[in-house]
């Protein structure tokens, strides 16, 4: 989604600016600019293209915008097409330049009131207004910090904002409510940004601003207030992961490296969280265990991905632990009348811990009588982290590619670890079992990974179809529809999931020899049932995709192509079956040709509803 980047220094910081979009294009994003003040004429410069951040920069080439202040922005079109009058940065008078990330929902009413105040409006987004405001101030006497806070004011809706004004070489401001925004502390330099990744080429030290916060920045300086115009204190942290965590290294695919990840990003996350066989409750944040001990249900509530792996836990926490366990999609749970039984512990999962409507479950959430509020997520200063009661990290490191892989095995071991502490209060006694068998994933992860070859082998089925079903019964069920999530998100090909159960209540008029079956079947309770299922798609002519441990007893023939898996533990299963179905994904869409880490029409993390 879209992307904000910002600098004042003593030095020329368009290449920054530059630099910085083209670490946030993994956003996903439609249309890139830059305003800068020239250090030279004085005035204020911008450039704007469609498409790629590669396009702006060959702009640059032609046109370069030297200068000490500057703001930059990848847009993800909500308003307006994607044309370049629609690009930010959006400008008044070529005074006041404006970047914006959210959406302002009381635009329609706002420029209205500017249109019938003079005021010429040179596309069709929410943000234009902003800039006409702030710019009206001004032309009314008010500071520009004054200015941008009586504007504030007046908005609507979700935003994270730069101002830089012509007449004010020496000031940017920014300010957010509802989508993030960091500062990139140098020295005698500083920067904003969406996401610290942006800055990691000048800095490793962030602020990150909180709802209302309106920081006023210069090169020596940060000043941050709230709206009311009280001082808040911010305090300076540094960013956790190494500098090469953004880089994709030798991998074609930042995708293809993050599933590389996977067992260096196990291993990182059992690091600290387990003693002698048992989870440290600690972990969970200060007073975990005291809310932990009143837990009589759970409620759980993600997107995408995050919400697949929701949905094993599900299975997970009614087994082990014993108690219920609900979930649901953020988008329905925010906008249903919903019924909170005491003793509900409220739990979000989110590999951005951005997502605006995860985050607004947590805040509808919050108006009722849940227990507590955990949020399972990869990054430590996000607002579904700091709006929660307790958190746990995925510790998965930055996932540039959109698709989620790594973020979705952290979570599901994170999940676990979750499932334990609340199981061993209802008199669970394999705690210690289940913690060596979380040990053994790293090197079955590693032995997942080396069936490589074999997947990309069978990619090539797919590449001429159109649709494919997933089955999977059980804990495997939601693993299924996160390999037909990953399918259809990278490869453009129609795919649906399925519990196999299922199967002949409709799906199965489907199967013919175009509709490849992929099934996921590791030795558990309810394979014979699986594969009495699969044989019922053989029996209609369709091909089988199988991908089982040496325990599956299924018939070989010219229909059915098996990778298999190593033996695993049942409870680890769908950690472990979730890999290959991400390697299928990637090596279809390689083939295919599509822009594997930026899939069409699709954001990194979906910061607007
Ligand atoms: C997964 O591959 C996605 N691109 C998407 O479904 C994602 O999981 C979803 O948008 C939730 O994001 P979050 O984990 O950052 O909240």
């Amino acid at each position: 989604m879209c992307g904000i980047v910002g600098a004042i220094a003593g030095r020329n910081i368009s290449a920054i600016l530059l630099e910085g979009l083209k670490r946030l294009e993994y956003r996903g994003y439609d249309s890139a600019g830059m305003a800068v003040l020239n250090s030279q004429t004085g005035q204020l410069d911008h450039l704007k293209r469609v498409g790629k951040v590669a396009q702006l920069d060959a702009a640059l080439t032609g046109s370069p915008l030297p200068g000490y202040l500057g703001i930059a922005h990848t847009r993800w079109a909500t308003h307006g097409k994607p044309e370049q009058r629609n690009a930010h940065p959006h400008l008044s008078a070529d005074r006041i330049a404006v970047v914006h990330n959210g959406i302002i929902e009381n635009h329609t009413a706002l420029k209205a009131e500017l249109v019938a105040d003079g005021y010429q409006f040179l596309s069709d987004t929410d943000t234009e207004v902003v800039t006409h405001l702030i710019y009206r101030e001004v032309m009314a006497g008010k500071s520009l910090e004054v200015a941008l806070k009586e504007s504030l004011k007046r908005l609507d809706g979700a935003y994270a904002l730069a101002v830089i004004d012509q007449q004010q070489p020496d000031l940017l401001l920014a300010t957010r409510m509802g989508s993030p925004l960091v500062i990139g502390v140098g020295v005698e330099e500083n920067f904003i940004a969406s996401d610290p990744l942006a800055l990691l080429q000048v800095t490793d030290r962030f602020i990150y601003l909180e709802e209302g916060d309106v920081a006023a920045i210069t090169r020596s300086d940060i000043k941050v207030e709230s709206l009311a115009g009280e001082p808040v204190t911010r305090e300076v942290q540094r960013f956790e992961h190494g500098h090469d965590a953004a880089d994709k290294g030798l991998y074609r695919h930042y995708m293809l490296k993050e599933i590389y990840e996977q067992p260096d990003v196990i291993a990182r996350v059992l690091e600290g969280r387990i003693h002698q066989g048992h989870v440290l409750e600690q972990v969970f944040g200060s007073g975990a265990s005291e809310l932990f001990d009143q837990v009589k249900m759970v409620q759980i509530v993600a997107c995408g991905t995050s919400y697949n792996a929701g949905v094993v836990a599900r299975y997970w926490i009614e087994k082990l632990v014993g108690i219920p366990c609900m979930v649901e999609v953020a988008s329905e749970f925010r906008y249903r009348k919903t019924v909170c039984m005491p003793g509900t512990l409220f739990i979000t999962i989110s590999q951005s811990g951005e997502t605006a409507d995860t985050l607004s479950a947590l805040r509808e959430a919050k108006e009722q009588s849940y227990l507590g509020f955990l949020s399972i997520c990869n990054v430590a200063g996000s607002s579904l982290v700091r709006e929660s009661d307790l958190a746990i990290m995925t510790n998965a490191g930055p996932e540039i590619g959109v698709a989620s892989t790594k973020a979705f095995t952290s979570q599901l071991v994170v999940l676990m670890l979750t499932t334990l502490v609340l199981a061993r209060r209802y008199g669970f006694d394999d705690e210690q079992e289940i913690v060596a068998q979380l040990e053994q994933l790293i090197g079955l992860t590693e032995q997942v990974l080396a069936l490589d070859p074999q997947i990309q082998k069978m990619a090539e089925h797919f590449v001429d179809k159109h649709h494919a079903l997933f089955l999977g019964r059980g804990t495997i069920y939601p693993v299924a529809v996160e390999g037909a999530l990953k399918l259809k998100e990278i490869s453009y090909i129609h795919a649906e999931a399925y519990p196999a159960g299922e199967l002949k209540h409709g799906p199965l008029a489907l199967v013919d020899e175009d509709m490849p079956v992929v099934a996921i079947a590791p030795n558990n309770s309810l394979l014979e049932k699986l594969q009495a299922n699969l044989e019922e798609v053989r029996a209609r002519g369709g091909k089988l995709f199988l991908f089982a441990d040496s325990k599956a007893q299924v018939k070989p023939g010219n229909d059915l192509e098996l990778i298999t898996l190593p033996d695993v533990p049942t409870v680890m299963a769908p950690i472990i079956y979730s890999i290959p179905l991400q390697l299928l994904a990637y090596y279809v869409a390689c083939l295919k040709g599509t822009d594997v880490d930026q899939p069409r029409n699709l954001a990194k993390s979906v910061t607007v509803e």
